[in-house]
């Protein structure tokens, strides 16, 4: 490989000092001549009949517009995503508290909100089901028209009464975790402009532009080339921006399409906790076995998410959870059975870690009992288990590469020194017990089997005849840093040449082709690789124009940090050496004799496979690797845990920037504390959401914060843009399995339930 002089370097992000300047203007800040305001009027009940709506009074509101419903839908009104059963704005029914009703369009937001309180509606209370068990029983309310069962996924390998036949041990346990809010800064927002014939153009905060549009095009019912849509800067998104914005941008569009204004749509905090998709709750039901020496035999695994009313994403975060929730490790007997039985609650969605922070919080339960109950190190127990290159997954996977999963392992103990602690734990002081615990963990990066039809990517890439460069993707960055990260790999790509000399566009829908949603780890991987094609194509056509002026064959030219240089091997003479140009020169040149620097790239996703009557196949292109360890401090007279430190050790292929991938680790860490430690959705038994604000719904501050180390492994990933491989969700994905595994050794007790607050641990 040849040596890279602008990937693995810790350049700062582009886009922070604007950011932390105040001058990024986020969607709020966009005002519009003749622009109206819009807000949303949705159900206070679970599940009702709508008897009628009397728009009158609110109409009445000095500065309403207009007040859209269902009927003044002109195309379809549903979302287009995996089941098409979401729909816009409910017309005969509600399904849960929170869902959108009409939409009220007035000069001013004070206008908006009184209209709303103003709107007279009558519905028929119906009886409503909150527990997706229940939700699949005989007799339950049937809610959803696809019927009670959304989702339901399998895995079958070897035979499972064998494997706990042969088993010397096994353990069992059920496993609750809760909602979790995505408290991105910025809340969902949209900004509409109806372009007369050229249909609509719309801005708005959200990870998947694309999605966006298509949910504009069919609530229209206008094609697709009369719709663009533009990400605006996005203040967080964290899975929260995935599906939700297809909502807000299609009813932003209706309302702009309606009036022929623009129209901005922006929720407040209260709305957004209620209208948006949150982390499914879940329950499992896990069965362990192991022979004495601590191998695993059989893993039986039922697991329900709650996924709401309708379907959104839940197939796939489903699927995900399946193919993750028996861990990394060799298992020769496994079934799993994954249901979603409809609820009359708010869809949920994607959440950074996609259904797996949940049952790699169960499966790490279970692996330290396992580990307990055969008297071994927890960590004894993972390495004994874990996949090493070569090994063959529960889904029938080989992993041929990259699976550096027992470095991160090594890791960790070594960082915290857990050799020396474990044993010596729990510590008392006082009414304190301090605890460590670890947990080992895989994701599957990017879209994999499930989303396969999807998994592409486009990238557009032009050189100036200065030199600069801009690049255009259609993949977002929401925070999470992929502009910096594509920028280096695009400064890199044209031979090394300084990152400040490239740009990225604002992305959007009309600049590119469709490149999926920006989930899943994936942008790195698949839009690095995109822009890697249309680098290459660029190179290629600037040595040509080079080597003519070097007066030598392209062949013998290198490009080495911004200069196209003759190979050393090819030197004849000595003056060879001095011959070189500059990477401008080149680009200045090219323009000069017409020869176009704008290239498209394209990036196809390596295959996968999966067959539903086995759960088998090719799940994922590849994965990445965590082991996480937090030391926590347990006041036994208050129940407050205390985190005190964290370890961090992940496999991301290659860091593009060590910098950003360490403060990548670092924010998940934050978010997986406050999964397992305080965020907590109060739903009262009408399913109506109790805390919508972060007065209430509490979650980390800068106080909560323990010592966090991390360490990069970089074991690489052959198909992935100088070896990177997403690594975006893992931060969070393992926290609550460590962190509850710590709190069981300080306090004995068998931690079953996430959040861990104090009041239930007290309880225990
Ligand atoms: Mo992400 S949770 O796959 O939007």
């Amino acid at each position: 490989m040849t040596e890279l002089h602008i990937v693995g370097q810790p350049l700062p992000r582009p886009d922070a000092l604007d950011k932390t300047m105040g001058r990024t203007k986020y969607v709020n800040d966009l005002f519009l001549p003749r622009m109206a305001f819009a807000g949303i009027y949705y159900s206070p009940y679970a599940h009702a009949k709508i008897e009628w709506l009397d728009k009158k009074k609110a109409q009445s509101v000095p500065g309403v517009i207009t007040i859209l419903t269902a009927q003044d839908i002109p195309g379809k009104n549903f979302i287009p995503l995996i089941k098409d059963d979401w729909i816009f704005l409910a017309k005969d029914k509600v399904v849960y508290a929170g869902e959108p009703v009409a939409v009220i369009v007035a000069e001013n937001t004070d206008a908006v909100y009184r209209a709303r309180d103003l709107l007279e509606a009558s519905y028929e209370e119906l009886p409503a089901v909150f527990d997706p068990e229940e939700s699949l029983k005989p007799g339950a309310p049937q809610i959803n028209p696809l019927g009670n069962l959304l989702s339901y996924h399998k895995i079958r390998s070897g035979d499972i009464e064998k494997g706990f036949a042969e088993a010397d041990v096994i353990v069992e346990g059920v496993y609750e975790t809760g909602y979790q809010e995505h408290a991105y800064l910025e809340t969902q927002g949209f900004l509409a402009e109806f372009c007369g014939d050229e249909g609509i153009r719309i801005l708005g905060s959200m990870q998947c532009p694309f999605y966006v549009q298509n949910a504009v095009s069919s609530i229209l019912g206008i094609p697709q080339n009369k719709v663009q849509v533009i990400q605006s800067p996005t203040g967080g998104a964290f899975g929260g921006k995935e599906d939700f914005p297809s909502l807000f941008g299609g009813l932003s569009a209706l309302a702009a399409y309606k009036t022929g204004r623009p129209v901005k749509l922006v929720l407040d905090r209260r709305d957004d906790i209620i209208l948006s998709s949150k982390r499914h709750p879940s329950k499992s039901y896990y069965r362990t076995g192991a022979k004495k020496d601590g191998s695993l035999t059989a893993c039986e695994i039922r697991v329900y998410l709650d996924p709401g009313a309708y379907a959104t994403l839940t197939p796939s975060v489903l699927w995900r959870c399946a193919v993750h929730c028996y861990g990394p490790y060799r298992i020769p007997h496994l079934k799993v059975d994954a249901y979603a039985g409809a609820t009359n609650k708010a869809p949920c969605g994607a959440f950074r870690g996609f259904g797996t922070p949940q049952i790699i919080f169960a499966m790490e339960r279970q692996m330290d009992k396992l580990a307990s109950a055969l008297g071994m190190d927890p960590f004894a127990l993972r390495e004994k288990n874990c996949w090493r290159t070569g090994d063959t997954t529960g889904t029938g996977q080989v992993l041929p590469w990259s699976v550096g999963l027992f470095e991160t392992i090594a890791r960790a103990q070594e960082m915290s020194g857990w050799k020396e602690k474990r044993p010596q734990y729990p510590l008392t002081v006082g009414t304190k017990k301090t605890g460590i615990g670890c947990s080992t963990f895989l994701y599957g990066v990017g879209l994999g089997a499930a989303g396969r039809k999807i998994d592409k990517a486009e990238a557009y890439v032009q050189v100036k005849p200065d030199g600069s460069v801009f690049f255009a993707v259609g993949t977002t960055d929401m925070g999470q840093g992929m502009q910096t990260v594509l920028t280096q790999i695009v400064a890199e790509g044209l031979g090394g040449i300084p990152a400040t000399k490239v740009q990225m566009l604002p992305v959007d829908t009309t600049r590119v082709e469709d490149s999926g949603p920006t989930v899943a780890s994936r942008a790195t991987f698949i839009s690095g690789n995109a822009l890697l094609d249309a680098c290459s194509k660029i190179v290629r056509k600037m040595k040509n124009a080079a080597s003519e002026l070097l007066l030598c064959p392209a062949s013998s030219l290198k490009l080495d940090k911004g200069f196209f240089v003759i190979n050393h091997d090819s030197l004849r003479t000595k003056e060879d050496i001095t011959r070189e140009m500059p990477f401008e020169k080149a680009a200045e040149e090219c323009f000069q004799r017409h020869i176009s620097l704008c290239e498209h790239g394209f990036f196809d996703s390596p295959p996968s496979s999966w067959d539903p009557e086995t759960g088998q196949g090719k799940a994922y292109v590849t994965y990445s690797y965590a082991t996480q360890i937090a030391e926590v401090e347990v006041d036994m007279e208050t129940g407050e845990v205390e985190v005190k430190h964290v370890w961090a050790a992940h496999d991301v292929g290659k860091a593009i920037n060590p910098q950003q991938t360490s403060a990548q680790i670092e924010g998940g860490v934050i978010q997986g504390l406050g999964y397992a430690l305080m965020e907590a959705l109060v739903v009262d038994s009408r399913g109506r959401i109790q805390n919508p604000s972060f007065a209430t719904y509490i979650i980390p501050t800068t106080m909560d914060i323990p010592e966090i180390e991390t360490a990069i492994i970089e074991s690489p990933y052959p198909e992935g843009p100088y070896g990177a491989k997403g690594f975006g969700e893992t931060p969070l994905m393992g926290m609550a399995g460590c962190i509850a595994n710590a709190v069981a050794q300080a306090t004995g007790l068998d931690i079953t339930r996430i959040p861990i607050l104090p009041e239930s641990l007290l309880e225990s």
